[in-house]
Formats: C-alpha cells, sequence, structure tokens
C-alpha cells in the first residue's frame, strides 16, 4: 500500500511516499520538502497569497523528485493523500487540487489528512516509535494542545491555549526583539548567550489547575521589558530577554505536560509540532519525565516542523486502523479552521 502525501498548509510544501502495507507502521520511502521561509522574510511574517502561489510552483517538481527518489512511478501509488486543514485556505486549497487531480487521473482513491493528527503521529516514523497510548503535547505556530491519544483516530483534547499558541509566542517575542522570522529558531539562538534568570516574565495559568495555557500576556511583558530597556538595550540585555521568554514558555508546557501525565496516569509523552524542535524544551521535559519514568518521544528533528511525511504517514496509519474515510468522487472542501477533537472515533 503506497500512500503519496502532500501537505501545503502554511510556508511549506512537502511531499512524500510511505509504504503502509499490512500492519506494520508505514515505512518512509522518499519525501521532499521546499520552505519558503527566505520569500515570507522580507515581509517579517508568512504572506498567504504568496504562499499559495509558491505552493503552486512547487508541488509538482517536489513530485516528481519524491517519486525519482524512491524509484517509483505514479501507477505504483496507491492512494493520494493531502492535508485537508487547519490552515491557509488558498495553501490547502492548491494541496488539495493537485492531490484530487492527481488521484483522479490515476483512478486510485484520496483522503484529506487533519495537519495535526499528522505531527501528532510524526513521532512513529522514528527508529524508537511509542506505543499507544499517550499525552501529546502539540505544540506549532498556530496550536499549543494536551491530547490523550488511545490508538489512531482516538484524540482527547485535555488542555488548550486560550490566546496566542506556544510557537506564536515565540514568534512575536522574537519580532520584539528584532529578531528575522520565523522567530522560534531565531530567539532560541539568541537565547543561548543570555541568562533566563535576568528578567522576571510571567508565567501565565501555570497554577490555574487545569490544562490550559495563555501566552498573550507573556508577550505583552516581553513588550514592556523591551520598551523599558529603549535604545539603551545592549546585546546581552537584549540575549538575557530572549533567554527569559524561552524559560518562561518552556517552564509552562513542561509543568503542564507533568500535569497532563499525573492526571491521565500514562506513562508517555509524544512531543510534536515545530516547537518540539526547541533544544531548551527538550532538555527539561526530559529531565522531568525522566524523575517520574516517563518515556518522552519525539519525531526526527527534521520532521518536527511541517513536511509531507507526516501527512502519508497518518494517512497509512488511518488505512491500516480501517478508519480511512478514502473518497472517489475527487470534489473536494478544506477546513481553514478544524478541531482534531473532531475527528475522534
Ligand atoms: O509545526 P510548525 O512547523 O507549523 C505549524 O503548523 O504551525 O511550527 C512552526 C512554529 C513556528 O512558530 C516556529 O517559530 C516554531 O515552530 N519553532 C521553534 C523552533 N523551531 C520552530 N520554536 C522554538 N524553538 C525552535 N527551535
Ligand atoms: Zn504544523
Amino acid at each position: 500500500m503506497i500512500v503519496l502525501g502532500i501537505e501545503s498548509s502554511c510556508d511549506e510544501t512537502g511531499v512524500a511516499l510511505v509504504d503502509a502495507s499490512g500492519s506494520q507502521v508505514p515505512v518512509l520511502l522518499a519525501q521532499a520538502l521546499y520552505s519558503q521561509i527566505d520569500m515570507h522574510q522580507a515581509y517579517g511574517g508568512v504572506v498567504p497569497e504568496l504562499a499559495s502561489r509558491d505552493h503552486i510552483r512547487r508541488v509538482l517538481p517536489l513530485t516528481q523528485e519524491v517519486m525519482t527518489q524512491a524509484q517509483c512511478s505514479l501507477a505504483q501509488v496507491d492512494v493520494v493523500a493531502y492535508t485537508r486543514g487547519p490552515g491557509l485556505a488558498g495553501a490547502l486549497l492548491v494541496g488539495a487540487g493537485v492531490a484530487c487531480s492527481l488521484a483522479a487521473a490515476l483512478g486510485r482513491p484520496v483522503m484529506g489528512v487533519h495537519h495535526l493528527e499528522g505531527h501528532l503521529l510524526s513521532p512513529f516514523l522514528s527508529a524508537d516509535p511509542p506505543e499507544f497510548a499517550f499525552v501529546a503535547l502539540l505544540v506549532s505556530g498556530g496550536h499549543t494542545q494536551l491530547m490523550r491519544v488511545d490508538r489512531v483516530g482516538s484524540y482527547e483534547l485535555l488542555g488548550e491555549t486560550i490566546d496566542d499558541a506556544a510557537g506564536e509566542a515565540f514568534d512575536k517575542s522574537a519580532k520584539l526583539l528584532g529578531l528575522p522570522y520565523p522567530g522560534g529558531p531565531a530567539l532560541a539562538r539568541l537565547a543561548q548567550h543570555g541568562d533566563g534568570q535576568a528578567f522576571k516574565l510571567p508565567r501565565p495559568l501555570l497554577h490555574s489547575g487545569d490544562l490550559d495555557f495563555s501566552f498573550s500576556g507573556l508577550k505583552t511583558a516581553v513588550l514592556t521589558q523591551a520598551k523599558k530597556l529603549g535604545e539603551a538595550m545592549g546585546d546581552q540585555a537584549r540575549a538575557d530577554l530572549a533567554a527569559s521568554t524561552q524559560a518562561a514558555i518552556v517552564e509552562v508546557l513542561v509543568k503542564k505536560s507533568l500535569k497532563a501525565l499525573e492526571q491521565t496516569g500514562l506513562q508517555r509523552l509524544v512531543v510534536a509540532g515545530g516547537v518540539g524542535a526547541n533544544t531548551l524544551l527538550r532538555e527539561q521535559l526530559n529531565a522531568a519525565c525522566k524523575k517520574k519514568g516517563v518515556r518522552v518521544y519525539y519525531p526526527e528533528l527534521h520532521l518536527c516542523t511541517d513536511n509531507g511525511a507526516m501527512i502519508a504517514l497518518a494517512a497509512g496509519m488511518r488505512i491500516q486502523a480501517g478508519l480511512a474515510p478514502l473518497r472517489r468522487d475527487y470534489t473536494f472542501d478544506v477546513k481553514p479552521r478544524w478541531s482534531l477533537a473532531e475527528m475522534a472515533i
């Protein structure tokens, strides 16, 4: 069972092929990715119209590249999967349109995949994949959620952000510090030279008693500090403020993840989404979970941010679990806003 996956929800065009034969965890055969970061950098963030147009330019050459890499012909593809949402409407329509046209031409079924299900299952492509059940910490540019995952398709929302996502907090704070888009990795790099204790920044909802997050107050606090320092903000103060921001975000994510593990009694934590690439988050989660006897699983670093492999994988795992809404009508819609809980069975 060869699945072709196409991801185009935001600023990365990703295409991949997985083999989802039998009941084994699907195997990644090939993948190709084009990041639009350089193009959007000039504007300080993603410009949706430019993103859509660039997906149009990239998606077919990337598909050809993947087929060549895997030494596979399109006729061997059994299912074409694409990201149906959530994401930018125009960008999603490109992937959906191409996937459905390709499938129609090949006479194969299509599947619209939930982007967050892709992130959440992405650690299954690593050498040491998790077993079910686990708590998932989903931390991307648009989402911050804790979920209980009992099997493919069984997703219970335990808590989520009530305002900004963790990635957004990284990106917006980075912008305030004059760093280029995407801010998360840039802020993390600057933070390496700073002291995380230098500035006292808020840890919103840390003691709220539930598993929800709030990061918009943190961004305001960073803005207040940056204004206070004003023109006098030297390199060291900037690095200290970056480190203090990162420390605040990471502390909240770690404490709430531990609380979710405690509340569910589960012994496995899966961390997925772009912010999952953050080194401090990984170090602190590893240390805290080790103390509690909890195992932490991450996607391979290159699969933390958006990619086609996770979309092909999620489709493959859904087919194997008998959950696939495989379609042959080739009409399509996209879901720019779409809760993962809606996918639950
Ligand atoms: O999952 P993702 O690639 O796209 C979405 O689905 O949103 O996540 C992108 C987010 C951005 O906010 C980016 O700044 C953040 O992940 N990010 C990081 C790091 N790498 C990516 N944040 C902190 N540290 C990193 N190393
Ligand atoms: Zn994503």
